[in-house]
Parts: C-alpha cells; structure tokens; sequence
C-alpha cells in the first residue's frame, strides 16, 4: 500500500505534482473520487473562502464535508489532537484543519491514516498558494518566468506562495519591514524548492518590471497582540496606485483576503482594473477540487 500524502505546504508536493495538480485544477468534470465518502473540515480560526471553497470542492467530487469548529471537538482539551483525527478518520477520506501552530497539524498529519490538508497555519497557506498560482497561469498562460512581487509581512500566504512560485519556475521578490522578513530557514526551504527570494529594501524596486503584485493583511489571525508595532513597522508598505505604476504593463494586483482596505492597500487598487481578487477568490475553489483529485485519486 502507498503511504498517505498530506499537504501541510506547498513542497509536500513535487513541481511535477504541483503541474498536476493545476492541470486537475482547470478540469472542469474530475472523477468523482469522493463519492460517498466524507471530508472533515476542522477550523480553529475563521474563514470564509477557506471553508467554501473545500466544502464545494469535496461536493463536486461526490463527497460529503462536514466542517467543525475546533471548540466544538476541544482539541487537546477534551481529547488529544491525536485521538480526534484517528477518530475523524473512521469515517472520513481526508481531514483538513486550519490551525494556529503549525505543529498541530503536523502532529494530526502523523497520526492520520488519511490525507492531511493545512487549510492555514501561523507557517503556512498552500491552498492559497495553488490557487493563486493557478490565477497567475490563467492570466499570464503560464507561471513559468512570471516575476511575482509581495510587499508585506513574510507570513503563512508569502511563505507558501514564494515556494510554489519557486517550484513553479517563477521569479519571487519580496519587500517588507526589517524584522518582518523571511528567516534563513525559509530563505533555506525557498531555494530547495528551486525558487529565489530576492529581498528588496523598498517596494518600488520589488514591484519593478513585476507581472504580480501581491499582499497581505499586515496582522494576521493570532498575531492581533503585536497589531500597534506592526502597523508602524509597515506604514510605507501600502499598495496604492503609485507603487502599481512601477509595474510591468498588463500586471495584476492579488490580495489572499480578507483585505484591510486603506492599510496593505487602498481601495482604488483593491478594486481597481488590475485587480483580479474575485478571480482569485474563485479558483481557491478550483484549486482544492484539483488537490483532493490528486490525494485521493492516488489512494
Ligand atoms: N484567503 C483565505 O484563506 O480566506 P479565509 O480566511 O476567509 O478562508
Ligand atoms: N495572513 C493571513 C491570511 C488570511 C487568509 C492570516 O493568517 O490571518
């Protein structure tokens, strides 16, 4: 028997399997390889795309989701992380969690005897990754040589993406704050994925000649604490149009969301005729009907 895949980060896939999956993704009648069969959807935090978009994903491929707040199972409180997806896993094809440390869903990912989806960790946001890099080929008619650049916190949403994007032959350069940058073990993982994290100082010279321009709430879920510091370390970060026309021509402007407008960037360029943010928004949909195709098409 094969072992179980999970996919707690982009890398978790190879960029074979990753082009696989984004082919899956643009395959608008997959095998139903759910059918009758159930995905659990655990949330310890929030969300709206997330949560939508596996739940009608899992029903086009014939299955059943059933999500749950991770207060109503009590995770480590009224039983063990551990014990929750053994016993998610009797009735269920795959489990999906969204959780606030990272080490949680690694730890349900070694017990599972079924595929392990990280719908958002504090390290990471895959899904959010694929479906952004199927927006990317959508518009661009591939990823391959697109240069891609996030101005913002290195968070879960760039991690993932600067993997993916490195894994998918495109240029990755990032602008953020001194102390809100990626570490020497991300910047580590980013080249083992074949990618590249040029570091620019000021976002003018990031979004240079850029066919993506990428952002991201500047707090994230969890981190609202450090929320005074961080609006202060990031004022002059912001998306405006200004910073848009540095841009190569024809460039679009993604956002993950949810969106603090007026903060990471302002309403003209949040809604503006280079956003594609509903698009993008869409094909997390498309994205995750392509990723359950591949897990559970393998099993
Ligand atoms: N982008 C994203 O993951 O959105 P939600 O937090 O609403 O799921
Ligand atoms: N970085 C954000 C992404 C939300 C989809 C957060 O973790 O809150």
């Amino acid at each position: 028997m094969r072992p179980v895949r999970h996919l707690l980060e982009v890398d978790d896939l190879t960029a074979a399997e990753l082009s696989a999956v984004l082919e899956l993704a643009s395959e608008p009648s997959p095998s139903r390889v759910l059918e009758g069969r159930g995905m659990a959807l655990l949330f310890e935090k929030p969300s709206a795309r997330t949560r939508h978009s596996m739940e009608m994903a899992v029903v086009q491929l014939g299955g059943h989701p059933v999500s749950l707040a991770g207060g109503e199972v009590g995770i480590d409180r009224r039983e063990s992380a551990e014990d929750i997806i053994r016993t998610l896993a009797c009735y269920h094809a795959a489990i999906g969690a969204r959780v606030f440390d990272h080490s949680l869903v690694e730890r349900m990912a070694a017990v599972s005897p079924v595929p392990v989806v990280n719908m958002l960790s504090d390290q990471a946001h895959p899904l959010q990754a694929i479906g952004d890099l199927l927006t990317v080929a959508q518009e661009f008619g591939q990823v391959s040589g697109c240069r891609i650049a996030f101005v913002g916190d290195a968070n879960n949403v760039s991690r993932s993406l600067s993997i993916g994007a490195g894994m998918a032959g495109a240029e990755f350069v990032f602008s953020g704050p001194v102390g809100y940058r990626f570490n020497n073990a991300d910047l580590e993982r980013i080249s083992a994925a074949g990618g590249t994290a040029e570091v620019a100082d000021d976002p003018v010279q990031a979004v240079a000649d850029a066919h993506v321009v990428y952002t991201d709430v500047w707090v994230s879920m969890g981190e609202e604490d450090q929320a005074p510091e961080k609006m202060e370390a990031f004022a002059g970060y912001t998306v405006d149009e200004a910073l848009m026309a540095h841009a190569a021509p024809g460039a679009i402007f993604l956002h993950c969301l949810p969106a603090r407008p007026g903060l990471e960037a302002t309403p003209e360029v949040l809604y503006g005729p280079q956003s594609r943010i509903w698009q993008q928004a869409e094909n997390r949909m498309h994205a995750a009907r392509g990723l359950l195709a591949f897990l559970l098409g393998m099993t």
